[in-house]
């Protein structure tokens, strides 16, 4: 069942961080053997950041954390729970949470990780949304955070043109008047294709090595075409679902926030389910797939930029290496 029972829950305001370098197409085009109307038509994808030393993956979440905080009026000292979703932590633990933690200096929260490829935010907005609702906790940051960037091969250029860094957040609690409303949320995994989209190397499977490196298996390894069909045939039919289990149909949605991989697989989404492109926030072009960060960004600039209306729906959803996906069900 995804609607969200017990107490009203709300998202009290939101936040990004992003890593001051921008890499064009055109820089790519120098490293690798691309060009930037490939990228752009096969991607949408114009520009992303790229983290530099200072920009680790707890310093941006906890930046956009903070921001996130100020937005909603909570003091860090309000904060009972800080879930991360991130695939790229600076180390496997501790985890970026708990180091957000002290860096914010929530004193009585608690701090988490959660990994769940790109959905690793929606999990964790899910989980929070859970917790809220029930009363084990009043307010919970979410942060989608990741550097990607050293994961990845800089040589690959079937990969190392899609992904970005970058961070946001947001301040979830019990609802309020003039906040958003979380209603509905459902989770998925389908653990039988998790070879679409690997880290396999430098952990307990494969311990670093001589041949893990010489492999390159300490490197995002992505099957990108069979990644465009499985999730081009599987969300139409799954976000449909979602929304009849919400009550609603999907022409009721005034704001599709999907997470930001490809303008193509969007396009795809949208034209199997009728949904006209300019419900859809699209940043992508300037950020590339920021994986966990994703819906988060979106979120952000789409309530910054005032594409966000008082008594709209919104349906976040994302999906990726599990393969994982999910929704979430949002009333302005
Ligand atoms: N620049 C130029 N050519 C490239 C390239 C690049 N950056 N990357 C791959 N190519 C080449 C391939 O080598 C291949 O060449 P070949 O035909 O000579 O073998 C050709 O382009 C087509 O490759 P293919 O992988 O079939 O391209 P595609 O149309 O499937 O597009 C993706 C590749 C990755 C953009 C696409 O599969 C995709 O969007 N997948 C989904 C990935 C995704 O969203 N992952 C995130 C999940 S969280």
């Amino acid at each position: 069942m995804a609607i969200i029972q017990g107490r009203p829950v709300g998202i009290l305001g939101t936040g990004m961080k992003l890593p001051l370098k921008v890499v064009t197409n055109s820089d790519l085009e120098k490293q690798v053997d691309t060009s930037d109307e490939w990228i752009v038509q096969r991607s949408g994808i114009h520009e992303r950041r790229m983290a530099q030393a200072g920009e680790s993956n707890a310093a941006l979440a906890a930046a956009s954390a903070r921001e996130a905080m100020r937005d909603a009026g909570v003091d860090a000292g309000d904060i009972d729970m800080i879930i991360v979703g991130t695939n790229s932590p600076d180390t496997l633990f501790p985890g970026v949470g708990p180091v957000v933690q002290g860096m914010i200096g929530a004193g009585r929260a608690g701090g988490m990780d959660v990994q769940a490829g790109c959905p690793g935010a929606l999990f964790g907005m899910s989980a929070a949304a859970g917790g809220i609702a029930s009363g084990i906790w009043d307010n919970v940051i979410v942060v989608g955070s990741e550097v990607m960037s050293p994961l990845i091969d800089q040589t690959d250029r079937g990969t190392c043109v899609l992904f970005g860094d970058g961070a946001a957040a947001c301040v979830m609690g019990p609802w309020r008047e003039g906040a958003m409303r979380v209603t509905h949320a459902d989770m998925k995994a389908d653990g039988n294709k998790s070879g679409m989209i690997e880290f396999p190397g430098g952990l307990a499977a494969e311990p670093a090595s001589e041949r893990t490196l010489r492999e390159k298996r300490h490197f995002l390894k992505m099957n990108g075409r069979e990644v465009f069909k499985f999730v081009s045939k599987e969300l139409p039919d799954y976000l449909a679902n979602f929304c009849q289990s919400c009550g609603i149909t999907c022409d009721e949605v005034d704001w599709w926030i999907f997470h930001q991989a490809n303008i193509r697989i969007i396009e795809k989404i949208c034209e199997r389910m009728n949904i006209p492109m300019g419900r859809v926030v699209i940043n992508l072009d300037r950020y590339g797939n920021t994986s966990a960060a994703s819906i988060m960004l979106a979120l952000h600039e789409a309530r910054e930029d005032a594409l966000i209306q008082r008594g709209q729906k919104i349906l976040i959803s994302s999906f990726g290496a599990g393969m994982t996906y999910g929704a979430m069900l949002v009333e302005s």
